[in-house]
């Protein structure tokens, strides 16, 4: 199975390189590097062992991906491309529209086009807003809060509408996995991969990472007042080794039914929330080193908790994630500490 991979060279997507890639299966990556670097590929074929083609163009260009359909022959596609910031979204909505809605619209008419039916899109448990209850089951009403959170709600409805469309055609065309993650944290084991964000991270471990190698003085945790146990912000992370394999699994579930068709939504979490505090302990405990914190005001839009019920994935793909808090945290300080300035050695 040749599969496409935009957005290959960033977080995420590396990972899933790996482990596609360990699963047999041959890759393309498409990828501008607007959040990334080569340098993330060249660790990939490290660790693996195998060369593969990375195309440096944008999904939005469709005489780009034209090149790109024509010159491979592609199986599938997971569609990792997209900005992910939620301050900035509310900052830049139409360019967060245009890479994330656009990019994909773009990219399913080229799908079309070249009879590339099987899609695995990176969705998020934003989409959920602020749940009613945890855990959260992916039956749960969708209402994003912000112009990233509606980018993937936007791009789910226009995959559920493909799908509704294909009940009118002769022969149904689409088969696509919409995966809703919850918060992706660690590293490859290797040490050689994992998150680099640009300038001041926005998520909670790259930003304790940063504290910790001394590049950034105290963390600032938002909000300590939310109805929790400690009254910081509770979250379902998971590994993103787990999370690169829950995407093989559901390409294998996708292909596996070849003759059937349909949109299919899955949450990939682990089930266990963590409060931020929780999260500074374990990776003090991880790094041995003290991450100082201050407490001030919670941002707009975050929510209190949520977490995950991953058993649907469990029970239809046959994956559910096995890292531990202590893995994720030992992996994320293997990263850092190995690679203090990220992939710019
Ligand atoms: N990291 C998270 O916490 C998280 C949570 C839920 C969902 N997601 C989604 O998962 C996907 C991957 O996230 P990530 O954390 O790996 O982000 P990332 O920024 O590390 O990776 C995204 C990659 O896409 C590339 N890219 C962006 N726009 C592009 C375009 N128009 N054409 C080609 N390449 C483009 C970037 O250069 C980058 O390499 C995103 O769609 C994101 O919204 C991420």
């Amino acid at each position: 199975m040749a599969v496409l991979v935009t957005g290959g060279a960033g977080y995420i997507g590396s990972h899933a390189c790996v482990a596609l890639i360990q699963s047999g299966h041959n890759i393309v990556v498409l990828d501008n590097l607007s959040n990334s670097c080569r340098a993330s590929l060249e660790q990939v074929s490290e660790i693996t062992g195998v060369k593969f083609p990375v195309v440096i163009d944008d999904v939005n260009d469709r005489a780009a991906l034209d090149r790109l359909f024509t010159a491979y022959q592609i199986d599938a596609v997971m569609h990792f491309a997209g900005m992910k910031a939620v301050g900035e979204s509310c900052e830049l909505p139409l360019t967060y529209y245009r890479n994330n809605v656009a990019g994909t619209l773009t990219l399913c008419e080229a799908m079309k086009d070249y009879g590339v039916r099987t899609l695995i899109f990176s969705s998020s448990a934003t989409v959920y807003g602020e749940p009613l209850s945890n855990p959260i089951t992916e039956d749960f009403p969708v209402h994003a809060t912000n112009p990233y959170g509606q980018s993937k709600v936007m791009v789910e409805q226009v995959l559920h509408d493909l799908v509704q469309a294909d009940a009118l055609a002769a022969v149904p065309f689409w088969n696509i996995a919409i995966l809703r993650y919850f918060n992706p944290v660690g590293a490859h084991a290797s040490g050689k991969i994992g998150e680099d964000p640009l300038g001041i991270p926005n998520n909670l471990l790259p930003f304790i990472s940063l504290v910790a190698v001394g590049k950034l003085k105290e963390l600032s945790v938002f909000g300590g007042s939310y109805p929790t146990p400690d009254g910081t912000g509770v979250r379902d992370y998971i590994h993103v080794m787990d999370l690169a394999e829950g995407h093989v699994k559901a390409l294998d579930k996708l292909t596996d039914e070849k003759t059937s068709s349909g949109c299919h939504t899955w949450n990939l979490g682990t089930g266990n929330g963590y409060s931020v505090l929780e999260m500074v302990s374990a990776f003090e405990a991880a790094s041995g080193r003290p991450i100082p914190y201050k407490i001030v005001d919670c941002r707009p839009g975050d929510i209190a908790e949520c977490w995950a019920d991953p058993s649907k994935a469990e029970s239809e793909l046959g994956w559910k994630a096995t890292r531990g808090l202590m893995e994720m945290m030992e992996d994320t300080w293997r990263w850092q500490s190995q690679n203090p300035n990220g992939f710019s050695k």
